[in-house]
């Protein structure tokens, strides 16, 4: 194991009715509070009127920036970091996924920086300071309630990017599931398809003694696998929409990652392909994992046997380590297709005109990967695997 350094200041606040809390953690930072959210889910399901209710009793100045896309545009979070100069704004609430927590990120960012916040976002330029802000998240997935990573799009250039800062940690996520309930069955897939890949890509690092991060992320595995078909069939039951919301989290705040690089070859190849498509980004995953995983399977057949074994329940006798680990690959495949996830490019209408052109920007910040680096060969075969 490598040596490592483990900070995590997001106060997690979970569970039912948590909404109240906003009325203690907001007003230490200020009243004058910019409301960050998507395109009307929250309307929708009458989260924003608790919202805003929350905030009347604690006599905040309320300024709002509805519309985050998913996939969230810097053009959006410009509008965002504008609010934010022009009224002085002292705290930032993002209630959303993880589109509207990532577009918030930006904008606590932007907001505390004289030039053009995509600067920040191709790090042509350091965040040096930001706003503080909390999070209400709505769709379990990707973690970033708990993590200090972003992902923005340039749409005018086609470019998708993620970057980070130790500074746009949420101060606080509030994490009740009776606000996930009325995520729709294929969010819901892509969201649990989403937190799996995280922990793949933790899990395929090249240290060779992890024996324990190695289970945790096994667990979290086998508990997604072990819940998804259950919460499917019933969308609004509390327990299942607990158990897949503390995975999420878990499986990006920081601790599964601890202590070795994980690969994120995956990641950067699948926001290469939504930067061109604009499709889900876990639909992306879902298509592209398995294909990277037996693009690398010689790299170290030994671990993807073990995920097989221990995570997919592949019988190893009389078959050679290979075979195990390839079984385990399809079982993976097969559990996400039954899930409804896409398995082709071709299920979003994606053919092969493009494909030079999404390798070049998967490329653009050179090799890349850490179980195994990939160059443009690499990712060239695994995009035409996918289609
Ligand atoms: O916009 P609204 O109307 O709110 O609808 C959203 C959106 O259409 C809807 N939704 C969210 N909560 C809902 C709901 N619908 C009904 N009821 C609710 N309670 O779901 C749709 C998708 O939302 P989005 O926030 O885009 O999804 P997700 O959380 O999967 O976020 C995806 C974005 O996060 C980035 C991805 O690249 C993508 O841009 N990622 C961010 C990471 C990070 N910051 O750590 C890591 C991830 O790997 C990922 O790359
Ligand atoms: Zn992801």
């Amino acid at each position: 194991m490598e040596n490592f350094t483990y900070k995590n200041p997001t106060k997690l606040i979970f569970g039912k009715n948590q909404l109240e809390s906003l009325k203690a953690e907001i007003p230490p930072f200020g009243d004058k509070v910019l409301l960050v959210y998507g395109g009307g889910s929250i309307k929708k399901n009458g989260l924003y009127d608790k919202v805003i209710t929350a905030l009347g009793e604690i006599n905040a100045e309320v300024h709002e920036l509805a519309g985050v896309e998913p996939n969230p545009r810097i053009s959006t979070v410009r509008k965002g970091v504008e609010l934010c100069k022009v009224h002085q704004i002292d705290f930032v609430l993002a209630v959303g996924g993880g589109s509207v927590i990532d577009a918030t990120k930006a904008i606590v960012a932007g907001a505390k920086y004289k030039g053009d916040p995509w600067d920040l976002v191709i790090k042509k330029a350091p965040v040096n300071e930001a706003l503080p802000f909390g999070t209400v998240l709505t769709l379990a997935a990707t973690g970033s309630e708990a993590n200090p990573g972003s992902v923005i799009t340039n749409w005018e250039t086609k470019e998708k990017y993620g970057w980070g800062s130790p500074l746009v940690y949420p101060q606080f996520s509030i994490l009740d599931p009776v606000n996930t309930f009325s995520v729709p069955k294929n969010q819901t897939v892509y969201g649990m398809v989403d937190m799996m890949s995280h922990v793949f890509e933790s899990y395929f690092h090249p240290e060779t003694h992890a024996p324990l991060q190695d289970r945790f992320c096994e667990s979290l595995l086998l508990t997604v696998i072990e819940t998804a078909p259950k919460l499917l069939e019933d969308l609004e039951n509390y327990e299942h929409r607990s158990t897949v919301l503390y995975a999420g989290t878990l499986a990006l705040n920081g601790s599964l990652g601890v202590g070795y690089n994980g690969d994120w070859a995956t990641h950067n190849i699948e926001h290469a392909v939504s930067a061109v498509y604009d499709i889900p980004h876990a639909g992306g995953l879902a298509i592209l994992f398995p294909n990277w995983m037996k693009h690398v399977l010689h790299e170290n057949v030994n671990r993807f046997k073990q995920v097989a074994v221990r995570v997919f329940n592949v019988d190893p006798k009389g078959k050679t380590d290979e075979e195990a680990a390839l079984e385990g690959i399809e079982r993976l495949r097969t559990f996400w297709s039954s899930l409804g996830a896409p398995t082709r490019l071709a299920d979003y209408g994606i053919d092969d005109s493009q494909l030079e052109i999404m390798a070049d920007k998967a490329m653009s910040r050179g090799d890349f990967g850490q179980f195994k680096v990939l160059n443009r060969e690499d990712v060239l075969a695994i995009l035409r695997a996918s289609l």
